[in-house]
């Protein structure tokens, strides 16, 4: 694992901006990774700036977000299919196409997890994954637990990821307790992954990734026998390593 220490959450957002954009220039039809959550969004801000001022052409690119909550509409405004629309979809030229979001409001989940899942291999494999972290050390809503072998399936969350999430929702009960999301093995295929973490509530969960064992407990450490991952950090968050 590389780990570039930043200082702070603007110059993490840069840099992961700065190395998505690398890759964008140099394959027009990119897979990207996508993920959700509060630590993205600068990121997802300077990538859209680059769209506008300097021409980053996504025209060509395809997607794939890593999840989405399980009885949650794609109008939702809690879903993640919104966040993605407002934080970045909407203000760059990624033909909406070819945008995929698990969806999570339908019957059949499961058959819906393995279309996903074909889906990526269909569209060659995931070129450029971002991630953040859970609190817990999870990826992608892969909770302590997840077996490396998983791919894109049903998981139950954790009161401790619920409880984090219930700041965009009205009230705790409010959030879902299901996801669907790709497998640590999903993960684990994309040939190259950025992770960024930002603030001290996430320091304990970057010293177990980068220090601890390497352990389905801590989802985010089985990433260390991945051979291209970029770990962005600022100094609140390398705190305790
Ligand atoms: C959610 C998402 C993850 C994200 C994590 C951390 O549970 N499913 O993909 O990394 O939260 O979120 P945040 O960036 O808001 O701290």
């Amino acid at each position: 694992m590389k780990v570039l220490l930043v200082e702070g959450y603007q110059e993490m957002s840069k840099v992961a901006a700065q190395l998505f954009a690398q890759e964008v220039r140099s394959k027009a039809d990119l897979v990207l990774g996508l993920a959700t959550g509060g630590t993205p969004v600068g990121m997802y801000a300077e990538l859209i700036r680059m769209h506008q001022e300097e021409g980053l052409d996504f025209s060509q690119a395809t997607s794939f977000n890593l999840d989405e909550y399980v009885g949650l509409s794609s109008e939702h405004p809690q879903s993640y299919r919104m966040y993605m629309q407002e934080n970045f979809f909407g203000q760059v030229n990624i033909d909406p196409r070819k945008t995929h979001i698990p969806r999570g409001d339908v019957q059949d989940l499961g058959a819906e997890c393995s279309r996903y899942e074909q889906s990526i291999v269909a569209a060659g494999g995931i070129d450029i994954q971002v991630l953040g972290i859970g609190n817990n050390g999870h990826i992608g809503f892969n909770e302590p637990g997840s077996a490396p072998d998983t791919r894109t399936r049903v998981v139950q969350l954790t009161m401790s990821t619920i409880e984090a999430n219930a700041r965009y929702f009205e009230a705790v009960d409010e959030v879902p307790t299901q996801a669907i999301s790709m497998g640590i093995q999903t993960i684990m295929s994309a040939k190259k992954i950025v992770l960024l973490a930002s603030g001290v509530a996430k320091a304990e969960a970057v010293r177990n990734m980068l220090e601890g064992e390497v352990t389905p407990a801590v989802p985010a450490s089985l990433l260390r026998s991945h051979p291209d991952v970029t770990v962005v950090v600022d100094e609140q968050a390398a705190s305790q390593l």
